[in-house]
């Protein structure tokens, strides 16, 4: 069902003419969740400044607030829910500023958000973010608030050039949504149904940005294994953008273990600008919570998988994301999830105490691991990361590795921050290094986050 323009009440902003051509209006977006959130906040920009509007970071100057979303888990709706109480007071005595949900938790609330939270004028789902400045000009004009969260099999706003931040790294899109369907997750309900970019526009974009000073992309999808461009796979898209933009570093997330093809890997090792580095999600190191979770590989497919990888390309760079306490977990279960980061060696884990989520196949089950046990659990998960991740950037003691300057340290101006081709952060005093430089370096010290390291002489 299409909500598009559909009354909720009238007690939307106050008449304003719209006009389109006029460049006085002023949008501020907060974006959580994800970099696929990210990147769409970029895609919503360059959509609205067609319209004439133009990016705001003080929100009580903006004619318009969107809060870009995320319903990944409990937390994450929580703190919108938060904001939204916040901004009621940001809204106070501006009655023609517009409240706009977009992203995840639009797409799942639905009307629902609208009724429960009346600061919101606006309810726009990820697949729906080019009527955008219509439902904003049909809310001006009549007072209508705005719903428009149907999900397409075909958009993929590939015509659309990103308003992207100035900086040297960027997000790429390549395709959207997700068919995989783990019982826990609810992205294939906010995110609807896979489809892919076209592999020359992509490439055209990347050499583009190239053009443009960037010198790093990341190639983003939910599950980037299930690229299908007629045919071409996300192997032979690597290629294509890797020859055909060679001073380019490219990055990719994620893939998805079950499909994670010897081709690929084999593709990443071949290209000397494709970063050595793969997030692979494995979420549980128990087979048995692995099946419910609908996650479709073994542990031993997946560390074979892993095994190929370290193999072919010494020294990849590896993380993951994992979540305790899914239902039924017990401290068996929990244990091979420790044996499992031991044997894989992460550089970093992304780590999650389970939520349950309405509509998954895992919210039927009962969230039966009590609070507690789910944090205690995660307090070990996360202090054995530590001390894996403090024990190999500890082996890069002494080793020399090129960085690409992104940016200052937030800790001192006196120092800047850099990656390796395999993610890790390097901290360098600045001396005459500006971001976009790639300088070699000689590592000097470490923790479990960060490494710290010299320039070295040339
Ligand atoms: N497409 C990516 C993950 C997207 S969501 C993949 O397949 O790996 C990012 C991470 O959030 C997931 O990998 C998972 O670890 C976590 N996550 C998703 N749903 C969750 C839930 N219901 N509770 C806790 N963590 C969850
Ligand atoms: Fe969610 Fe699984 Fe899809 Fe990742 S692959 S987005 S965890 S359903
Ligand atoms: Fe969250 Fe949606 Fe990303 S649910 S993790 S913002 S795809």
């Amino acid at each position: 069902m299409v909500f598009e323009g559909l009354i909720i009440s009238n007690a939307g902003p106050e008449k304003k003419n719209f006009n389109r051509h006029s460049n006085d209006k002023k949008v501020y977006i907060e974006t959580y969740g994800c970099q696929m959130n990210l990147s769409d906040t970029e895609i919503i920009l360059s959509v609205l400044s067609e319209f004439g509007y133009n990016e705001t970071t003080d929100v009580n100057e903006s004619d318009v607030i969107f809060l870009n979303t995320c319903s990944v888990r409990e937390n994450a709706e929580k703190k919108i829910y938060n904001r939204l109480k916040q901004l009621k007071s940001v809204k106070r005595g501006h009655p023609g500023r517009v409240v706009g949900v977009l992203g995840c938790m639009a797409e799942r609330l639905k009307k629902d958000l609208i009724e429960k939270e009346k600061v919101v004028d606006l309810i726009v789902g990820p697949d729906e973010y080019r009527k955008l400045p219509h439902l904003i000009e049909n809310l001006y004009e009549t007072g209508e608030k705005g719903i428009a969260v149907k999900l397409s099999r075909e958009e993929t706003y590939d015509d659309i050039v990103p308003v992207r931040k100035e900086g040297v790294t960027a997000w790429i899109s390549v395709m959207r949504g997700c068919d995989k369907f783990c019982t826990f997750c609810v992205v294939p309900f906010t995110r609807g149904r896979e489809r892919s970019r076209k592999v020359q526009s992509i490439v055209n974009e990347a050499k583009s940005l190239f053009d443009e000073g960037i010198k790093e992309v990341t190639l983003l999808g939910q599950n980037v294994n299930s690229f299908n461009d007629e045919g071409s796979d996300f192997a032979d898209l690597l290629k294509s953008v890797a020859v055909a933009v060679p001073g380019m570093r490219i990055r990719y997330a994620t893939s998805h273990p079950y499909d994670c093809s010897h081709k690929l890997l084999d593709t990443m090792a071949e290209y000397d600008n494709i970063c050595k580095y793969i997030h692979l999600p494995v979420q549980s190191g128990s087979e048995r919570v692995l099946k419910l979770m609908n996650r479709l590989y073994s542990v031993k497919h997946y560390l074979e998988v892993l095994d190929y990888a370290k193999k072919i390309m010494p020294g990849v760079g590896l993380s993951t994301d994992i979540i305790t306490g899914f239902p039924t977990e017990t401290e068996d279960d929990h244990r091979m999830t420790l044996e499992l980061m031991e044997k894989a060696g992460y550089d970093s884990a992304y780590t999650f105490a389970y939520s349950p989520r309405e509509n998954t196949k895992s919210f039927r089950m009962e969230d039966d691991v009590p609070k507690d046990v789910k944090t205690r659990r995660l307090g070990e998960i996360i202090d054995l990361q530590r001390k894996v991740s403090s024990k190999i950037n500890r082996s890069l003691v002494g080793s020399t590795k090129e960085i690409l300057i992104e940016g200052r340290s937030k800790k001192s101006e006196d120092f800047l921050m850099g990656r390796t081709d395999c993610n890790k952060s390097v901290i360098i005093p600045a001396k005459n290094n500006k971001p976009g430089d790639f300088v070699k370096v000689r590592i000097n010290k470490s923790n479990s986050a960060t490494l710290f390291a010299e320039q070295e002489e040339i």
